[in-house]
C-alpha cells in the first residue's frame, strides 16, 4: 500500500469514529422527546391545578422546596429513625412463597436494649387500646381502633423488631415478578372499588410498560387534560372519594417506582444511582403516574399540617429532654414553612353525599385490607417500606377523615397517634418528598440527554472543530490525490467533498 493511500486511510478512519460519537437518538429517546415536545412545556413539570385537591402543582413544588432540607433532617433525628414492626407475618391471602433472597432485599434490624425504655412501655400501653365495638373484624388480633385505617403489627408479638431505618433505604432491591406484580394486582383489582378500569380508560399510556412503544401516540394532549381542573380523562363518573382512594394508592406506587429508579443497581458497572430510563418507562411516559404523586404528596402534607398543635405537645420520649424539645422545633418549624398554601387538600368536601357513612366505612375497610396485603410483599426490605408507607397514608387519613378538627389537640385526645404512626406519617411524607426531589433530578438528565449541558457542549464544540480540521486535511489530501489520478473516490467522501470545486 503506497503511503498516500495510507494517509488517506488515516484520516478516513479518524473522521469516521469521530463522526460515529454524534450517534442518533435510539427510539427509547425519540419515544421521551415526543413526550418532552408537548406544546414547549417541559418534560414531566404538570402545570395549573392538581385535580381533586385546592392546590397547583407549582405550589407543591415551592413548598417542596421550602421543606425538604427540614423533611430530611427530621428523619434522621432519634425518634423517627426507628420504625417498630412484625416482618414475618404471614401473608393472610394466598401463600407466597416467593421470598426475595437477595442480599439487597434483606433487612438489618436494631437490638431493642439501645433504645429508650420508655418506647418499650409504650408498647404495652397500646396493647391496652384494643377495639371496642369495631364491625371490621377479619382478623383474631385486634390492633386497630374503629378510627384506624391500619391494621398494625400486635406490639406484643415476639416477631417484632426495631429496624433503623436509615440503615435500610427504600431502593432497587431486584425484587420483581409474579409475586410483586400479584400484590400490586390484589390492591388495585380487588382493593379499589373496582374503578381501576375507569381510572385508566382513555389513557392510552397506562398499561404500556416496558419495551416502550416506538410509534405511540404524542403524549403532549395527555399532559394537559390531566392538569387542568376539567379533565376529560374518563374519570368523571367516578365519584370523589373513590378517584381520591385510587390516585393515593397510584400516587404510593409512583412514589416507590421513583425511589427504585432514583437508587438503581446498574449490574453493567456494579454502581448504584438513578437510571433515567426506568424513570421514563415506569413514570415519565405515564402523566397520570406522575400527577398522583403530586396529589398523595397534597393529601399527607394536608395530614402533617393539621398536626401543628398536636405534635406541640406529643411526648417524643427520647430519653434525652433536649432532643425531644429540638424534635419539637424541627417539626414546628417544617409545618409552619408549609402556610403558603395552608389547605393542599380540603377534606371537608369527601363524604357528604346521601351514601357517606357507608361510603366511609368501605374506604377505610379496603384501606385497612390494603395495610395487611403488605404482609405478602416478598422482600423484607420492600415489606419494611410498604407497612411503613401504607400506615404512614393510613395516619394521614385517619388525621383527616376519623376526627373533628377540635379532636385533633394533644389535651382532648392524647392517644389520637402513636409512636409508629407519628415515625410512618413524617417518613412516608420524606419519601414523597424525596420522590418530587427526584422529578427534578430527572427532568434535568432528561433535557441533558437531549442537549447536553456546557460542558459536554463545549467539549462536542472542540471535537466539532478538530473533525472540521481533518476533514478539511482530508478534503485537501484527497482533492490532491484524486487530482493525481491515483485514486477512485470511495462513496462516503462524496459529501465531504462536494462543496469542493468540481474537478
Ligand atoms: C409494596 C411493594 C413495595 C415494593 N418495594 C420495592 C422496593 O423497595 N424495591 C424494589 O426494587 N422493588 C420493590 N417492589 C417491586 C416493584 O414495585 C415492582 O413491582 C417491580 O419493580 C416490577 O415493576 P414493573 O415495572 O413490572 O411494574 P409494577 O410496578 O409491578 O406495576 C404493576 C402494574 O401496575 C400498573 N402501574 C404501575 N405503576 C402504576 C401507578 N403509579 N399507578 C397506577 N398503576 C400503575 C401497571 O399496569 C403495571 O404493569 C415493591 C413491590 C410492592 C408491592
Ligand atoms: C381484601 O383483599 C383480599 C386479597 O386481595 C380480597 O380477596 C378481599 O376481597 C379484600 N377484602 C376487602 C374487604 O377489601
Amino acid at each position: 500500500m503506497s503511503t498516500k493511500r495510507w494517509i488517506l486511510c488515516a484520516f478516513v478512519f479518524i473522521s469516521c469514529v469521530l463522526a460515529s460519537s454524534h450517534r442518533p437518538l435510539d427510539e427509547n429517546q425519540l419515544f421521551v422527546q415526543d413526550v418532552l415536545q408537548s406544546d414547549g412545556k417541559d418534560y414531566c413539570k404538570p402545570y395549573g391545578q392538581i385535580r381533586d385537591t385546592c392546590c397547583d402543582y407549582q405550589s407543591v413544588e415551592s413548598i417542596q422546596s421550602d421543606t425538604f432540607s427540614k423533611i430530611q433532617a427530621l428523619v434522621q433525628s432519634k425518634f423517627f429513625k426507628y420504625y417498630k414492626l412484625n416482618l414475618w407475618r404471614e401473608c393472610p391471602f394466598w401463600n407466597d412463597d416467593g421470598l426475595c433472597m437477595n442480599r439487597d432485599c434483606s433487612v438489618a434490624t436494631t437490638d431493642e436494649s439501645l433504645l429508650p425504655e420508655e418506647w418499650r412501655q409504650d408498647a404495652l400501653g397500646a396493647l391496652q387500646m384494643s377495639p371496642k365495638g369495631s364491625a371490621f373484624q377479619p382478623f383474631k388480633v385486634c390492633t386497630y381502633k374503629d378510627q384506624d385505617f391500619c391494621v398494625a403489627d400486635d406490639p406484643s408479638d415476639q416477631d417484632v423488631v426495631y429496624v433503623n431505618l436509615l440503615d435500610n433505604p427504600e431502593r432497587f432491591t431486584g425484587y420483581t415478578g409474579p409475586s410483586a406484580g400479584k400484590v400490586w394486582q390484589a390492591i388495585y383489582e380487588e382493593n379499589c372499588f373496582n374503578i381501576v378500569h375507569k381510572m385508566s380508560e382513555g389513557c392510552p399510556t397506562c398499561s404500556a410498560i416496558s419495551p416502550v412503544p416506538s410509534n405511540s401516540p404524542p403524549l403532549g394532549p395527555l399532559l394537559q387534560d390531566l392538569a387542568g381542573p376539567t379533565g376529560d380523562d374518563g374519570d368523571d363518573e367516578v365519584c370523589l372519594e373513590k378517584r381520591v382512594y385510587y390516585r393515593l394508592i397510584s400516587g404510593l406506587h409512583s412514589s416507590i417506582s421513583i425511589h427504585i429508579c432514583d437508587e438503581y443497581f446498574d449490574r453493567t458497572t456494579g454502581q448504584w444511582g438513578p437510571n433515567l430510563d426506568c424513570f421514563v418507562n415506569r413514570i415519565g411516559a405515564h402523566p397520570e403516574r406522575l400527577q398522583n404523586i403530586y396529589f398523595t404528596y397534597a393529601v399527607v402534607l394536608r395530614a402533617v399540617t393539621k398536626l401543628d398543635d398536636y405534635l406541640a405537645q406529643y411526648p417524643f420520649q427520647t430519653g434525652d429532654v433536649a432532643e425531644d424539645e429540638k424534635t419539637k422545633i424541627l417539626i414546628h418549624d417544617l409545618i409552619s414553612s408549609t402556610k403558603d398554601c395552608p389547605a393542599t387538600f380540603d377534606e371537608k368536601t369527601m363524604f357528604q353525599g346521601a351514601d357517606s357513612r357507608s361510603l366511609y366505612v368501605e374506604f377505610r375497610d379496603h384501606f385497612r385490607n390494603v395495610s395487611r396485603i403488605m404482609d405478602c410483599v416478598g422482600c423484607e426490605k420492600c415489606r419494611l417500606w410498604g407497612k411503613l408507607q401504607t400506615t404512614g397514608l393510613g395516619t394521614a387519613l385517619k388525621v383527616l377523615f376519623a376526627y373533628e378538627d377540635k379532636s385533633l389537640s394533644y389535651r382532648s385526645n392524647p392517644r389520637l397517634l402513636n409512636h409508629n404512626e407519628v415515625v410512618a406519617l413524617f417518613n412516608t411524607f420524606n419519601r414523597l418528598s424525596e420522590s418530587l426531589e427526584a422529578i427534578q433530578k430527572f427532568r434535568k438528565m432528561y433535557a441533558d440527554r437531549l442537549a447536553p449541558p456546557p460542558q459536554q457542549r463545549q467539549l462536542a464544540q472542540t471535537v466539532g472543530d478538530w473533525l472540521k480540521w481533518l476533514l478539511d486535511g482530508a478534503r485537501t489530501m484527497a482533492h490532491k490525490l484524486i487530482k493525481l489520478g491515483q485514486l477512485p473516490v470511495p462513496s462516503f467522501l462524496d459529501d465531504p467533498l462536494e462543496p469542493l470545486d468540481p474537478l
